[in-house]
């Protein structure tokens, strides 16, 4: 029997007027102007899965104009990226050309002519979001003028262009410790008021991961990467134990992706990838997505595998096993499964397997999903094994089975 509670008429409205009281003062802490804790939340909410998106730097440095990131976002939509979740579209260093009279930051106006609020707004317009790059320093790492005595100015001008992503490089800044220089960029943003996801770039120097969660929503954890595969295993194994540092909101970044840009195999670029979403990383395109070839919109589209990178759990996979050139790499998803990548670094194919007990998976039999081939494989007894490629990988899911044989 349903209990019914009855009010009496004075105490009723009463009630309401107290509900009413509350919304009012809930919504005017809404709109109190300054770091509140209402966006102090809208920040801390940003980049609960690692961004996805594209940047100018790997492939253009510093060729940069309105007309080309304008056919890059609409490629990112009709290449179908923006589909596979791609959402920012950023521009790295050189955008900037001087600071006017009053210290305001200028876009190079033959590079530029329409100006960024209109790009921004032509971004926005596709569904996609916007982001910039600049400097703690005095000045870019490719000399440009940086935000070094113009935190707040600059952050406010940002936030009237309608940017919704900063990368902020390191470079010119003699003198400057780098937690309290990004703390005090990280301020600035919150209180110009627009949420911006804040990428810190200093190449894992000050070990970022120790001090960086709640300052930046990601940062990177190397220097620069390179389009060839030697870089690729060199950032990978500079990962290794930085995986208890990520999480959602704060994540590790091992630089952006070289998938298309011509230095890797196909083998090598779906190894790329694949490593970076088992590490939970931010997965920022760096190809010209306008000419790509079929093979690097397939990599870069995959949507079983960007979705062991966006796996609402958000933990970074960690490496399991290392015999010579044969590894394992494992990350936990919130469905209980785990995804697994086989790595093959060394010169010739190899036979790699991974067994259910390593994986902590407890029955003896577990579906075995190939993310690359996207075909369920079917039931696997005590564990899996593949012939790898030379320079390269076999991703798969593997998921406990409720047939205990
Ligand atoms: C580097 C940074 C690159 C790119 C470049 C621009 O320091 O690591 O990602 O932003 O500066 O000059």
């Amino acid at each position: 029997m349903q209990k019914i509670v009855r009010f009496s008429r004075p105490a009723a409205i009463l009630g309401l007027c107290a509900l009413f009281i509350v919304c009012a003062v809930c919504r005017k802490g809404d709109q109190d102007s300054g770091p509140s804790r209402a966006k102090t939340s809208a920040f801390d909410k940003l980049a609960q899965t690692p961004p996805l998106g594209w940047n100018s730097w790997n492939k253009f440095g510093c060729n940069v104009d309105e007309k080309m990131i304008r056919g890059m976002a609409e490629a990112m939509v009709s290449r179908g990226l923006k589909a596979a979740g791609y959402e920012y579209v950023v521009i790295d260093d050189c955008w900037q050309i001087s600071r006017d009279e009053r210290g305001d930051i200028l876009a190079d106006p033959e590079r530029f002519p329409s100006g960024i609020k209109a790009l921004a707004a032509y971004i926005h317009s596709l569904g996609l979001k916007f982001g910039l790059n600049s400097c703690a320093g005095t000045k870019t790492c490719a000399g440009r003028p940086g935000s070094q005595g113009y935190e707040e100015q600059d952050a406010r001008q940002y936030a009237a262009w309608g940017v919704d992503y900063l990368q902020y490089n390191w470079c010119h800044t003699e003198g400057l410790v780098a937690q309290p220089a990004y703390k005090k960029m990280r301020a600035a943003l919150e209180s110009a008021g627009r949420p911006i996801v804040f990428s810190i770039c200093e190449w894992g120097r000050s070990e970022p991961w120790l001090w960086a969660k709640g300052v930046g929503h990601l940062w990177r954890t190397t220097g620069d990467i390179e389009d060839k595969w030697e870089s690729i295993i060199k950032i990978l194994d500079l990962q290794a134990g930085l995986e208890g540092y990520a999480g959602p909101g704060h994540w590790n970044d091992p630089d952006m992706l070289e998938v298309g840009n011509g230095g890797l195999t196909f083998e090598e670029s779906k190894a790329h990838f694949s490593l970076w979403c088992l590490l939970a990383a931010p997965l920022m395109a760096g190809n010209d997505l306008r000419s790509m070839t079929k093979e690097a919109a397939f990599i870069l589209t995959n949507k079983d595998v960007i979705a062991v990178d966006q796996d609402k759990l958000g933990v970074q996979g960690r490496r399991l096993r290392q015999d010579g050139p044969s590894e394992v790499w494992v990350k936990p998803l919130a469905d209980l499964s785990k995804a697994v990548v086989l790595l093959n670094r060394g010169p010739a194919p190899a036979e790699i397997s991974v067994s259910w007990k390593e994986l902590g998976v407890e029955t003896s039999t577990a579906e075995v999903r190939d993310l690359w081939l996207r075909n369920d494989l079917g039931r696997f007894l005590g564990g899996y094994s593949a012939k790898v490629p030379s320079h390269g990988v076999v991703m798969v899911k593997v998921k406990a089975s409720n047939i205990v044989l």
